[in-house]
């Protein structure tokens, strides 16, 4: 989705000049932040894997998300909401676009980890229609908490 002057809200793919934002969102949203060198990486990849949300083209960072496409499915690595817009849809509409670009790209299912402790998280995938495959233990480091692995069947449109 390209983003111009005219969107009231802009969802774009993410270029170089997020990376500060999206780093200062990193840090403030997980306990083992991925480094710059990381997100380096996934702005080189194709298809595109890391998406920034702002409210305007030339507003503040309000969200990202990373996914990668593997074998026909779509596998989500992070989504954050930066902590003050967090609770008004956001989240939701950061996923509605990932199940856009599953259908876009023939994915047929979503694969995502989560902490049992992330209720929020836990919450937001569960409205989407995830479900939970099975509990990887200790899967979390260095605390050790198990992950959830949950699923989401694409329906055609
Ligand atoms: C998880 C996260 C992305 C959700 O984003 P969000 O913009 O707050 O989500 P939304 O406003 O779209 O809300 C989606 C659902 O979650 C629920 N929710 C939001 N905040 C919540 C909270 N603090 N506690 C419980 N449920 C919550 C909402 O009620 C909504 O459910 P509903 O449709 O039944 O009302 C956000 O909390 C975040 O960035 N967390 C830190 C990073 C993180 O944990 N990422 C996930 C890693 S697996």
């Amino acid at each position: 989705m390209n983003c111009s002057s005219s969107d009231s809200a802009c969802l774009r793919r993410a270029q170089r000049s997020d990376l500060p934002e999206i780093l200062d969102l990193e840090r403030q949203s997980f306990s083992q932040p991925w480094t710059r060198a990381l997100f380096q990486e996934e702005l080189a990849k194709l298809p595109p894997t890391l998406y920034v949300y702002r409210s305007t083209p030339a507003g503040p960072l309000g969200g990202y998300l990373c996914f990668w496409t593997v074998a026909g499915e779509l596998q989500l690595i992070n989504i954050a909401v930066h902590p003050e817009q967090r609770g008004t849809g956001l989240g939701r509409r950061l996923m509605e676009f990932l199940l856009q670009e599953a259908r876009r790209r023939q994915a047929e299912k979503i694969f995502l980890e989560v902490r049992p402790s992330n209720l929020p998280a836990l919450r937001l995938y569960t409205r989407m229609g995830f479900q939970v495959l099975y509990r990887r233990p200790r899967y979390y480091e260095p605390e050790g908490e198990d992950a959830l692995v949950m699923a989401l069947t694409v329906a055609t449109e």
